[in-house]
């Protein structure tokens, strides 16, 4: 059994959706997992702890027995072996308290006292979701180091259409068992570009860019680590790339574009990152031969490069397209736009040009991740790291959109 010997405390809230917390502990016992819930005092007026005592096979931890130091079962008790404290449903009210340190009941003291890896599956109504309050002390909560999971979107308890959905007992019970498995993206395929492209001027020279191709060989590297068969296609550089990703190397726009589109026609990907720098012009006409040194100055005419991952996008053959975003200026703004207009699932945004500390070439990246429901920022850091982190999140958006697929489908069959 996939979760034997883990031990996992779960909080639940006062919600709607709380009668999934059921669904959720007869999953996790049913992988072998040891659960201890742990409820706040509103949580009992949706679920009678009576359900989660039978269906946990142990005590509930709630006001009663809070209040009941020294019978073996405090809030400091139950968290000391926990492997993972699980909060699902988790409310505003208690993200709110949970971000500011406040313990005034039996769940958020156990979180405060608890040294376990916490992670967090919202469920609110959906104003209360997109308020900056709320989205502020999530801001906190992840700087604490909090995984969230979710919400998703779709209809909700009160009527209202928006985000704000506890995940369904399964998704969650696959993060769960993604924070003890350290591949979680076994058994998909991912493919990355990465680099500068080299347009050909004449016969020795080229147009090109400042991209060093680090963040995309560490993206590649990042995901090869995750467990994901990953190709990566390399514009000229000299880095290498680790030995378990498959490297294509390829020189122009047109060449990479070629490329992908072959890779991706062989087989579809669960993933495309676009890394690379590919150019957006490549000159019309390339001269044979050197061009000579005589005219005091010489004319080019550019076209504009076809647009790869626009076409990645339209293709079908990749189920989450990702683009970074070379920006100056309003970073985040210009991102929004590209995710539009290309008609991507995420875009990662860089500052690039005079002002920037980061992007090309150097060791250590800054980025804001933007998804059509949110933008969270990560770093600055060295780009390794970040790139962990990226396929992390990459990871829980593909995750929340398969299964947004799916409920759609299913309420679309059941209409
Ligand atoms: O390589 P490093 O030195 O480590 O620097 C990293 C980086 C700054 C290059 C990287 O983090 C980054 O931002 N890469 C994307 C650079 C870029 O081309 O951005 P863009 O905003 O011009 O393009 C947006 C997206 O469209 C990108 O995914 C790009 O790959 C894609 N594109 C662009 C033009 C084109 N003809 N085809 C494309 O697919």
């Amino acid at each position: 059994m996939k979760l034997s010997g883990k031990h996992l405390v779960l909080g639940v809230c006062g919600s709607v959706s709380a009668y999934k917390s059921a669904f959720l502990v007869r999953e996790l016992r049913r992988l072998g997992a040891q659960v201890h819930v742990l409820m706040t005092p509103d949580a009992a007026r949706f679920v009678g702890a009576a359900t989660f005592q039978a269906l946990s096979g142990q005590p509930v931890l709630s006001e009663t027995r809070y209040s009941k130091r020294g019978d073996g079962m405090t809030h400091i008790d139950c968290t000391r072996q926990a492997d993972l404290l699980l909060i699902a449903p988790a409310s505003a009210n208690t993200l709110a308290k949970l971000a500011h340190g406040i313990a005034d009941n039996a769940l958020t003291a156990a979180v405060l006292a608890s040294q376990a890896p916490l992670a967090l599956a919202p469920a609110m109504n959906h104003a209360m979701w997109s308020h900056p309050a709320t989205q502020a002390n999530l801001e906190k909560l992840r700087a604490y180091g909090a995984r969230i999971w979710g919400p998703d979107h779709g209809e909700q308890a009160c009527g209202a259409f928006g985000e704000g959905r506890l995940l369904e007992p399964s998704v969650i019970v696959q993060h769960v068992l993604d924070c003890f498995s350290d591949q979680p993206l076994a058994g998909k395929r991912i493919v990355v570009t990465a680099g500068a492209t080299q347009e050909p001027i004449d016969e020795v020279r080229y147009l090109s860019n400042r991209s060093s191709g680090k963040m995309g060989f560490a993206m590649a590297q990042a995901a090869w680590q995750a467990g994901a068969d990953t190709i990566l296609i390399a514009a000229p550089t000299t880095l290498s790339a680790g030995a378990g990703v498959h490297r294509i190397d390829v020189d122009s726009a047109e060449d990479m574009r070629r490329c992908v589109l072959e890779c991706l026609a062989e087989e579809p990907a669960d993933w495309f990152i676009g890394c690379a720098a590919v150019a957006d012009y490549r000159p019309a006409i390339v001269q044979s031969g050197k061009i000579k040194r005589t005219a005091a100055t010489i004319n080019f005419r550019l076209v504009r490069t076809r647009d790869v991952i626009a076409e990645v996008a339209r293709s079908g053959q990749v189920k989450m397209t990702v683009g970074f975003a070379a920006e100056t200026g309003q970073i985040v703004e210009n991102a929004r736009a590209k995710l539009s207009g290309k008609k991507l699932d995420v875009v990662i945004a860089n500052q690039v040009g005079n002002e920037a500390e980061y992007g090309f070439d150097g060791d250590d990246n800054q980025v804001a991740i933007c998804w059509r429901h949110g933008c969270e920022s990560l770093g600055p850091m060295s780009k390794a790291r970040l790139a962990g982190h990226l396929i992390n999140k990459l990871y829980e958006l593909y995750q929340e959109k398969i299964n947004h697929e799916k409920t759609t489908a299913h309420s679309g069959q059941s209409a």
